[in-house]
C-alpha cells in the first residue's frame, strides 16, 4: 500500500517546532496547570502543601519532579466530582471507566476540553494519513467509554464523513463497510480481526475492502498483530494510545510514514517515565511507568498521573515530539479484556454477592484466534458444598455470569466447583489472574 508522506502544510506549526519552542510552551502551560489545580482542587492544595511545594516553585521542567503523584485512588477517594477544577455547571460531558473497586472512575470535560480533544484526535487521524473528505468508520464503543465519542468528534474535526457504528453487530459492521466504502476504521485491534473474519466468511478479499488505514488502540497489541491485521484487512495499521483520566484516545498516536510508536502530543500532555518502585524519574529510553501531567485541561487537571502502563520514551522522528514505545505491561493488576478495563476486585465483588459462593476464585484469560476469553473458576461455600444439586450449580453459574455481564461489562464462562478444589496460596498473596493469552511482541 503506498504511504502518503505529509506535506508541510498538513502539519500544525507546533508539530514541526524546535525543542526550545516546545519546552517554553510546556513550562508556560505547566505553570498554568499547577496554579489552576492548586487554587481550585482541595486535593491538590492539600497534597502540594503536605509536600511543601507551591506552583511558583516550577521554573524548569525538571522542577516538576518535586510535585506529588496522582493515582487512581485520588479519583476514587474524591468520587465523583471532587477533583474537578471548575464549577459543575461548566462540565459539558462526563465519561467513566473501571475503578479498582466497584465504583467507576468519573472524568469530566469543559467545552474547551472537548474542543482540544477533538483537535488532538483530528491530528492523530492526519498522522495516520486521513484527510478531509475521507469516510471514517468508528467501531469503538459509544457511551461512557471514551473510545467512540472521542474518535467521533476527532473524525468530524478532521473533515471526515463519520459512520458512528459503535462496537458489536459484526455482520452489520461488515455490510456497512461494503456498502458505504469507508477509507478509515477506528476500532480495537482484537475486534478488527473479528471483522476481518466476517469479510473472509463472505468471500471478500483484502484487496476488495475499501479501508486504507486503521487506527487501533485501547488495548495492548504488537508487531505480530499489526502484520496480521494489515494482511487480513489490506490496510495500514497505526497505534493510538490514551486513557480516560488524561483525556481518552489521542494522547499519543502513530505516524503512518514511520509506524515507529505513538507520538505523544507533548503540547497538551507532559510525559515522564519513573521507576515504579522508587518513583524516581528515569532517563529517556529506559523502561518504567508512564506518568502524565495535563497541560491544557480545565475540568480535570491531572498532575503527575501514574498511568501504571510500562513503556519508554523514544526520541522524535516524524514529528518534533517524543514517541512512546509499545506498552509492555502494567504495574497494577488491571486486565484489559476485549478493550474493557477490568480489575479482579470487580469480579470478586460479584462472586461474593452470591451467598452460596466462597471467596476463593481464579480468573483464567485465554485467546482463541483473536478474541479474549474469560473463565471464572469459583467454589461453593463449605457448608453447602455437598448438598447442592447439579441443577442448582448450573443456576448459580448462570446468575454469576449475568451479574458480571451487567455490572462489569464482560462475557465470561463460569465454572462452579466444590469447596477446596482450587489450589490455596502458600505465600500469603493469592494468585487470582492466570493470563494465558499469547504475549504481544
Ligand atoms: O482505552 C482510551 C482509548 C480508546 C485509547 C480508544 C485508544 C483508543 P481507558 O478505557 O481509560 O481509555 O483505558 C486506558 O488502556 O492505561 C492502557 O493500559 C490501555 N491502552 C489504551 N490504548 C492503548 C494502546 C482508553 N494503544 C488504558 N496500547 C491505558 C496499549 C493501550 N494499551
Amino acid at each position: 500500500m503506498p504511504v502518503k508522506t505529509p506535506s508541510p502544510g498538513d502539519l500544525e506549526p507546533i508539530e514541526r517546532a524546535s525543542r526550545d519552542e516546545i519546552t517554553a510552551l510546556q513550562i508556560e502551560r505547566l505553570k498554568w496547570t499547577l496554579k489552576h489545580a492548586y487554587e481550585n482542587v482541595a486535593h491538590y492544595k492539600k497534597a502540594f502543601d503536605e509536600r511543601g511545594v507551591h506552583p511558583d516553585d516550577l521554573h524548569t521542567l525538571s522542577d516538576l519532579a518535586k510535585f506529588p503523584f496522582t493515582t487512581k485512588a485520588a479519583l476514587r477517594d474524591n468520587y465523583p466530582f471532587g477533583l474537578f477544577a471548575v464549577p459543575r455547571a461548566q462540565i459539558a460531558r462526563l465519561h467513566a471507566s473501571s475503578g479498582t473497586t466497584g465504583k467507576p472512575t468519573v472524568v469530566g470535560y469543559t467545552l474547551r476540553d472537548i474542543d482540544n480533544w477533538a483537535n488532538l484526535v483530528a491530528r492523530s487521524i492526519r498522522a495516520a494519513g486521513g484527510r478531509p473528505g475521507d469516510t471514517c468508520h468508528v467501531a469503538y464503543g459509544y457511551g461512557l467509554f471514551t473510545g467512540g465519542l472521542g474518535a467521533h468528534y476527532g473524525a468530524e474535526r478532521a473533515g471526515c464523513t463519520v459512520i458512528p457504528m459503535s462496537g458489536g453487530q459484526t455482520e452489520k459492521q461488515v455490510q456497512l463497510i461494503v456498502d458505504l466504502r469507508p477509507d478509515i476504521i477506528m476500532v480495537t485491534p482484537s475486534y478488527s480481526l473479528v471483522i476481518a473474519e466476517e469479510f473472509e466468511r463472505r468471500g471478500v478479499s483484502p484487496e476488495e475492502i475499501s479501508l486504507k488505514v486503521g487506527i487501533f488502540g485501547a488495548e495492548p497489541w504488537g508487531e505480530g498483530m499489526r502484520n496480521e491485521i494489515e494482511h487480513q484487512l489490506g490496510l495500514d495499521a497505526v497505534d493510538i494510545y490514551g486513557l480516560s483520566e488524561i483525556m481518552g484516545p489521542g494522547v499519543a498516536s502513530e505516524c503512518i510514514e514511520t509506524k515507529d510508536g505513538p507520538v505523544i502530543w507533548e503540547d497538551h500532555f507532559y510525559p515522564e517515565i519513573i521507576n515504579p518502585i522508587t518513583g524516581e524519574p528515569v532517563p529517556d529510553g529506559e523502561e518504567g511507568e508512564l506518568v502524565f501531567t495535563s497541560l491544557t485541561k480545565e475540568a480535570l487537571p491531572m498532575i503527575r498521573y501514574r498511568t501504571r502502563d510500562l513503556t519508554r520514551l523514544l526520541p522524535p522522528t516524524a514529528r518534533s515530539f517524543r514517541r512512546m514505545g509499545r506498552i509492555t505491561g502494567r504495574s497494577d493488576d488491571m486486565m484489559i479484556i476485549r478493550g474493557v478495563n477490568v480489575f479482579p476486585t470487580q469480579i470478586e465483588e460479584q462472586i461474593l454477592r452470591h451467598p452460596q459462593l466462597a471467596g476463593t476464585y481464579q480468573i483464567v484469560l485465554t485467546r482463541d484466534t483473536h478474541l479474549d476469553n474469560v473463565e471464572i473458576k469459583c467454589e461453593l461455600q463449605h457448608q453447602c458444598s455437598d448438598t447442592v444439586t447439579s441443577a442448582e450449580v448450573a443456576q448459580i453459574a448462570k446468575t454469576l455470569q449475568q451479574h458480571i455481564k451487567t455490572n462489569v461489562g464482560i462475557s465470561t464462562r463460569v465454572t462452579v466447583m466444590k469447596y477446596g478444589t482450587l489450589p490455596r496460596s502458600q505465600t500469603g498473596k493469592a494468585r487470582r489472574v492466570f493470563d494465558e493469552r499469547p504475549k504481544q511482541n
